[in-house]
């Protein structure tokens, strides 16, 4: 079975179980501050297990695009060692929300894995939750009893808490769980050893393909369970391993979900695969984390130095890492290869087609980027080892070139190998250690338990109120980069909360005098929490949510005019033109889309005359709060890869500007007022950026620009043609800086004339030692290289006054110099003093400027004494 049949055969045969099929959602999460990627299927579900979101279907099934590179679940550095790990995978699953559970999740496991799919019974396992003490828990009785109608008695094993109960991170949803494995090997292998030994023991072909989670738990801060309100289903089942499986393969990159990446690899690289296990885990690391940042990209997360963006970053740099040192392939390479990706997965993830060339672009530059950061690297390696007086090369150093040049410690490891050195592998861990704590410190969030105040659900209503009569549902309290703080959900929520590149609202709670400021807003599984440093004296009283309105209302101005310019470079430069990023606050708006060049000034004029145009036509905000996306796209909004849209959607239109948004907005555009371009810049490749500001912050920048104006003209004495005045003033002064040098050059030599008079021999030295007039470094400098020129035995010290600043040089003649009785540089040393200053340079040549002026005589009085 192809790999395109597999994913199509499963979502068929749970539709004709009434599961609802659901499109995969994001890779890249953006409200959940636990979590930076989707690393299973159950993330987009949170909600509906902790009961925070309605069920609209109580059973659903997909194919999730997972990523599975930081947090709890971290399986990078697996990924391309073994065969079947990967970064970005996909993992097919079937949900029940409160609907089914233990019974149908194992009877329909079963019957799609060996009716369906075909596969020997004989060659599954299964696994059962064993129970686990601290958690007060007992074994999965009732999973237990269904397998053993199933299967026999002797295919079911027991699995601890690590194996078979399924949390997703630290805190939220879990479970016990029921593992489906299977054993692949050949009948010799398993004549050897019977395959339960095999189980959950990092046997590539005796592995686990299905899991299902029965969530019944809410794992709070303190670590222990609370039941959830209802038991729900959660099956993940890894796509590319069921491939292997399917396709009678030995490894999932034997199966065509990679043959045809591997295949460029190979064709570009002429190493075949499956030659040499080095070579076989480079390229499988490339095929592999091409996909992840692929995807990444085309949802619009660029690589960057934080967050999401550095987990990319370090995923392609790790891939380049292995075609550089391993495939010796010193040019971009992954970016070669999404063309055969878009191919492979464009019909169910069709983002990848349409983002293809930017995907490209970002890669190739990054690709770049980062091969000449590893050529320099190369280079501070060798000048590290040029400077080395033992054999082993130092942890730091290592660590450094990690750190700095991206170098993976076995790089440098065989590097030093090949110099016959060792590195101080202790240190290098120390030190490794050391950036971990610090890194681990710094994004820490932590969280208490919520503390319920009030029963019932919390409600935005800012779209309608900046202030509402309310009272506190919970609270908690959390810890962020060492400041404690509160975090607060309200009945009903006048504060916007940060999302769509809109700012959180800030503002007030009052309750009678007393004021606490809201710090910030932010949603968090679809709850909406505030963020202050205190709590109300009264936590069960009535309380006044008030917004910041003047705040609140400048970004609403921002954050229309963005609208309104997306909708004016779309006209401009084209309907290429996509929103890769935002960023909308009080103070400003920043917009990234993807264009491939430079915005000319011409074409900014034009974008800026055109939201302008739309500003002055006062366009009435056209709001629709609950439309379907199939409506708001009949009308012309655009639905961006990488957002997550519900069944229903908020649509803003303002003119012919129609965007799906769930932002902060103004009534009419004529209230933003004013709209200025202050930056437009590159973020990436294919990628630009605009900064702009509108009303009050743009009034005020002009009102400034206006000023200097005005102070300018004043200055000038009110000329008539401004303009034409300055650049007679810049003639003139180029031309009197003309006139200027050649005096002083004139000067120079007349000096230089006259110090040739003044030498002096003694002992076979030329000595000469003047204070000399002329205000110009420049000019000292000239006259000491043409003494020096003339004079072979020449000691020359002068002393001159540049900007009313002592200056001295010294100049050491060649013969002079090779008999080593002098350096410039050490008799500098030694005057400086007398002019306060300070001073270097070398043997031959130094100088020094001092601050006071006053001791160059005692200064050229000492040098004379040199000789
Ligand atoms: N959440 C479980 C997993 O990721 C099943 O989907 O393995």
């Amino acid at each position: 079975m192809k790999a395109q049949e597999i994913r199509r055969q499963f979502i068929q045969f749970f539709e004709s179980k009434q599961h609802n099929m659901v499109v995969s959602a994001p890779l890249i999460i953006k409200d959940d501050p636990t979590l930076l990627f989707t690393n299973s299927g159950m993330n987009q579900f949170k909600d509906l297990f902790l009961g925070n979101a309605p069920i609209k279907f109580p059973r659903v099934c997909n194919s999730q695009k997972c990523l599975r590179v930081s947090g709890k679940h971290n399986d990078l550095e697996e990924v391309g060692v073994d065969t079947y790990h990967h970064t970005l995978f996909e993992m097919l699953g079937n949900w029940s929300f409160g609907d089914y559970f233990k019974v149908d999740a194992i009877n329909w496991a079963w019957e799609f894995l060996v009716d369906v799919c075909k596969i020997n019974p004989a060659n599954l396992y299964v696994t059962v939750f064993e129970g686990a003490q601290d958690d007060g828990l007992g074994m999965d009785q009732e999973a237990y009893d269904l397998w053993k109608k199933i299967i026999p008695e002797d295919r079911i094993l027991m699995g601890n808490k690590k194996d078979n109960f399924w949390e997703m991170g630290k805190m939220g949803p879990c479970g016990p769980c029921t593992e489906i494995h299977v054993d692949i090997r050949d009948k010799a292998e398993k004549l050897k050893i019977p395959g339960k030994d095999l189980v959950n023991n990092d046997h590539p072909q005796v592995i686990e393909v299905w899991n299902l989670v029965f969530m019944e738990f809410n794992r709070l801060a303190n670590g222990s369970l609370q039941k959830l309100p209802a038991q729900h289903v959660d099956t993940g089942m890894g796509f590319e391993r069921l491939a292997m499986v399917l396709q009678g393969k030995q490894s999932n990159y034997d199966t065509d979900v990679f043959s045809s990446l591997i295949a460029k690899v190979e064709e570009l690289t002429k190493i075949k695969y499956g030659t040499n296990e080095v070579t076989d885990i480079a390229i499988r690391v490339i095929v592999d984390h091409v996909r992840a940042v692929s995807f990444a990209i085309a949802e619009g997360q660029m690589p960057s130095n934080t967050g999401a963006g550095y987990v990319i970053r370090r995923i392609l740099r790790r891939a380049v890492r292995y075609a550089f040192s391993k495939l010796n392939y010193n040019q971009p390479l992954l970016c070669q290869l999404v063309n055969v990706l878009a191919q492979q997965m464009g019909d169910y993830f069709p983002e990848i087609i349409a983002q293809q060339a930017l995907v490209e672009k970002v890669i190739q530059e990054e690709e770049n980027n980062f091969l000449r950061t590893l050529d320099k690297g190369i280079d501070r390696y060798q000048s590290h080892k040029n400077e080395l007086k033992s054999n082993v090369l130092s942890g730091k150093i290592a660590f450094e070139l990690y750190d700095t040049f991206g170098f993976p410690i076995d790089l440098t490891q065989l590097l030093a190998r090949e110099d016959g050195l060792m590195v101080d592998m202790e240190e290098f861990e120390s030190e490794l250690q050391i950036q971990k704590d610090r890194s681990r410190k710094a994004s820490l969030l932590e969280t208490d338990d919520w503390q319920v105040v009030n029963e019932g659900d919390g409600k935005f209503i800012g779209y309608d109120f900046v202030q509402s009569e309310t009272e506190i549902l919970r609270y908690r309290a959390v810890k962020n980069k060492g400041k404690n703080l509160f975090q607060i959900e309200l009945k009903e929520s006048p504060f916007y909360p940060e999302g769509g590149g809109q700012v959180g609202d800030q503002g007030f709670l009052v309750l009678g005098e007393a004021k606490i400021k809201v710090l910030d807003t932010k949603k968090e599984n679809g709850i909406i929490l505030l963020t202050t440093e205190q709590l109300p004296s009264e936590i069960n009283g009535k309380i006044t949510a008030q917004v910041d309105h003047s705040l609140r209302f400048n970004t609403a101005c921002n954050h229309s005019a963005t609208h309104l310019m997306h909708y004016a470079l779309r006209s401009i430069l084209g309907t290429h033109v996509e929103q890769k990023g935002s960023l909308v606050n009080g103070n400003y708006l920043r917009f990234d889309f993807s264009h491939f060049q430079k915005v000319s000034d011409e074409e900014l004029q034009q974008i800026v005359a055109l939201v302008k145009q739309q500003i002055r036509q006062n366009l009435p905000l056209e709001e629709q709060r609950e439309i379907s996306i199939q409506e708001a796209k009949s009308m012309g909004a655009m639905a961006l890869f990488g957002e997550k849209y519900g069944d229903k959607v908020r649509m803003i239109k303002f003119g012919n500007s129609v965007e799906l948004c769930g932002g902060i907005h103004i009534h009419s555009t004529a209230q933003i007022g004013n709209f200025i371009i202050t930056s437009e810049s590159a973020v990436a490749a294919g990628i630009r950026r605009i900064e702009a500001i509108t009303g009050e912050a743009a009034e005020a920048f002009l009102q400034n620009e206006l000023n200097t104006l005005k102070d300018i003209k004043v200055l000038m004495k009110n000329p008539k043609d401004i303009l034409q005045q300055i650049q007679i003033l810049q003639d003139e002064k180029s031309d009197l800086e003309k006139k200027l040098n050649d005096l002083i050059s004139e000067k120079a030599n007349t000096i230089k004339n006259s110090l040739i008079n003044k030498i002096e021999h003694r002992n076979g030295v030329e000595v000469l030692i003047q204070k000399i007039e002329i205000n110009s470094a420049d000019a000292v400098k000239d006259i000491c290289f043409q003494l020096k020129q003339k004079y072979p035995n020449l000691l020359l010290v002068l002393g001159a006054e540049i900007n009313q600043k002592p200056n001295l040089s010294v100049i050491v003649g060649d013969e002079l110099l090779q008999k080593g009785t002098f350096k410039a540089n050490e008799i500098i040393k030694d005057l400086s003093k007398f002019i306060q200053g300070g001073g270097g340079g070398q043997p031959f040549y130094a100088t020094a400027g001092g601050k006071k002026l006053e001791g160059l005589d005692e200064a050229l009085l000492v040098a004379q004494k040199l000789v």
